[in-house]
């Protein structure tokens, strides 16, 4: 039959015809049916309401953090080794096993704290999320650019967020709640060295590190474990941005960043980061004097090499930033066999907080949207129903067996596990107790120490400007600290505020801290 509709009939010049969702041609998109030229406009009109309320919710809820970012897609390809060893000899993860064996990837870049219009120049830690499609399914590698956090407990991870972001009476940002808050949590001094340091504002997406973060686990094939930590350098090089470069670069763009990937994926100068391994045998490392699941804390280089097990490349960008970055979900919990968690307390709580925030903001089928789904692995669930499904994988001859175990039909359970899931045996009394090594500041010190002069001196000009900001307790508090971690960051950092090491000598140090002989000879020394 021949089809006469107007949308098969074409348009005036020969373009594709304006429909709306139903699939009825639009004739007339500038006026709304009224009565007569001059209005009242009238209720039936099917298109416009079609076309008004759509729009009115075009918005979904940004992400509570990380809400400006961008994603590009690309690959990453197994070097099969970890450094000279095999890399099965650590993990049984099948997309790790072959030399050249390349995995699709999705990468999303992301500030933390403004909102998914803010400034791409902001202090703030950088975003690095990976999505990995592999044959066994998802796995996601949700990192930052700087190797630590600024808490070890998800419990903190609220009080943390609100401190950072906008004051709620006034909605702006405050040095005085960030300080008032990093005062009371010296476990944050590691990570605000790094942060107040030129490597707080990266010079744009390609040219910054990537780091896990947290402590994860790989197992082999016999189903031995290690500790790992994941990182990512840029062939491009590491490129920061001082205060004053950020202020030139924000005059004339919010979205630099964001620019600088796309532009460079379109003209084919595709971005490459090597992912290199930090490993460690899966005990508690009474000899360290930090715990390797303390994720304040970086594991040495000399005695943890960085070996490197691959890299990815950045080739293709989104078609559309909604569909495929705003709706782009992320979890720590999203894993393939051959790797595994660690009980590092922020990793058991991010899993938890990242799915759960996800079904709220962009809804219970999340998973279901194109750029969520495991897409090179074959996915069968008796999941139905809920808000926009739209994609039922109904157990292909048996539609009518949405449960398991049935003699009809439906899906069955796979035949083995393919390892033995005998975990460890853990015993121990429910508490609440924070890591016993939690050594707060000799990392800080050490980072402040190996930094470059310029670093430093931006460093203690970026601390004096922020708390020149804050109530008088709290900048004192602040010296404090920064005398724990290096006497001269203190005595400058103090120096620029107008207070000597004599005045913050009569502070005690905080009611619950777990301080360690050296910060205590450091303490009377400040004394
Ligand atoms: C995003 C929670 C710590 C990296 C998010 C989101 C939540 C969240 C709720 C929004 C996710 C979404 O809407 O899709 C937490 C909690 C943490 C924590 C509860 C601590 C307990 C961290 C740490 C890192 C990190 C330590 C770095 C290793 C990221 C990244 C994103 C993100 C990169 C953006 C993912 C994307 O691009 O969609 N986090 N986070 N988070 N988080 Fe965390």
């Amino acid at each position: 039959m021949t089809d006469t509709s107007p949308a098969a009939r074409g348009s005036q010049d020969g373009r594709e015809v304006l429909t709306n969702r139903q699939g009825h041609p639009v004739h007339d998109n500038q006026n709304q049916r009224t009565v007569g030229a001059r209005g009242p406009a009238t209720l039936e009109n099917y298109q416009f309401l079609e076309k008004i309320s759509h729009f009115d919710r075009e918005r979904v809820p940004e992400r509570v953090v990380h809400a400006r970012g961008t994603t590009s897609y690309g690959f990453f390809e197994s070097y099969g080794t970890w450094g000279d060893e095999p890399i099965s000899t650590y993990t049984r993860a099948r997309l790790f096993q072959e030399p050249g064996k390349r995995t699709d990837v999705a990468l999303r870049f992301s500030t933390v704290i403004g909102g998914r219009d803010s400034a791409e120049t902001a202090r703030d830690p950088r975003g690095f999320a990976i999505k990995f499609y592999t044959e066994d399914g998802n796995w996601d590698l949700v990192g930052n650019n700087l190797a630590v956090f600024f808490i070890r407990d998800a419990i903190k991870f609220p009080d943390v967020i609100h401190a950072l972001k906008p004051d709620p009476v006034t909605f702006r940002q405050e040095p005085n709640r960030i300080f008032d808050f990093m005062s009371q949590t010296p476990e944050s001094m590691h990570m605000l060295v790094n942060l107040f340091s030129p490597r707080g504002i990266p010079a744009d997406y390609r040219h910054m590190q990537g780091f896990g973060v947290n402590t994860y686990k790989w197992v082999n094939e016999e189903g031995v474990t290690h500790l790992v930590k994941y990182h990512w350098m840029p062939k491009q090089g590491v490129r920061s941005m001082t205060e004053e470069d950020a202020a030139v670069v924000q005059a004339r763009d919010l979205g630099h960043a964001t620019r600088d990937l796309r532009d460079a994926i379109d003209r084919s100068d595709y971005p490459e980061w090597e992912l290199l391994v930090q490993m460690m045998t899966d005990d508690e490392h009474p000899e360290l004097d930090f715990d390797p699941l303390d994720d304040t804390k970086v594991w040495p280089e000399n005695e943890f090499p960085a070996k490197p097990v691959g890299r990815i490349v950045l080739d293709s960008n989104v078609r559309n930033f909604f569909a495929e970055n705003e709706q782009i979900a992320f979890g720590t919990g999203v894993l393939v066999d051959g790797l595994d968690f660690s009980d590092d307390k922020m990793l058991v709580g991010r899993t938890f907080s990242y799915s759960d925030t996800q079904r709220h903001r962009v809804g219970p089928n999340y998973l279901q949207l194109p750029v969520n789904q495991a897409r090179n692995a074959e996915v069968r669930t008796n999941q139905r129903d809920g808000e926009m499904t739209y994609y039922v994988d109904d157990g292909g001859q048996s539609p009518h067996v949405n449960y398991e175990p049935s003699i009809t039909g439906g899906l069955r359970e796979a035949r083995e596990p393919s390892h033995d899931e005998q975990g460890p045996l853990i015993s121990g009394r429910l508490t609440r107790k924070r890591l016993p090594r939690t050594n707060d500041y000799a990392q800080a010190g050490q980072r402040y120490l190996l930094m470059h002069d310029w670093e430093r001196d931006d460093l203690v000009k970026n601390l004096i400007t922020q708390l020149s900001q804050c109530v008088r307790p709290v900048q004192e508090r602040m010296v404090w600290h920064f005398l724990m971690v290096e006497d001269d960051l203190g005595l400058r950092v103090g120096g620029g505020l107008g207070i000597a090491p004599e005045d913050v000598v009569h502070l005690e140090p905080l009611p619950d801290q777990n301080l360690t002989d050296e910060d205590r000879e450091r303490l009377a020394t400040l004394g």
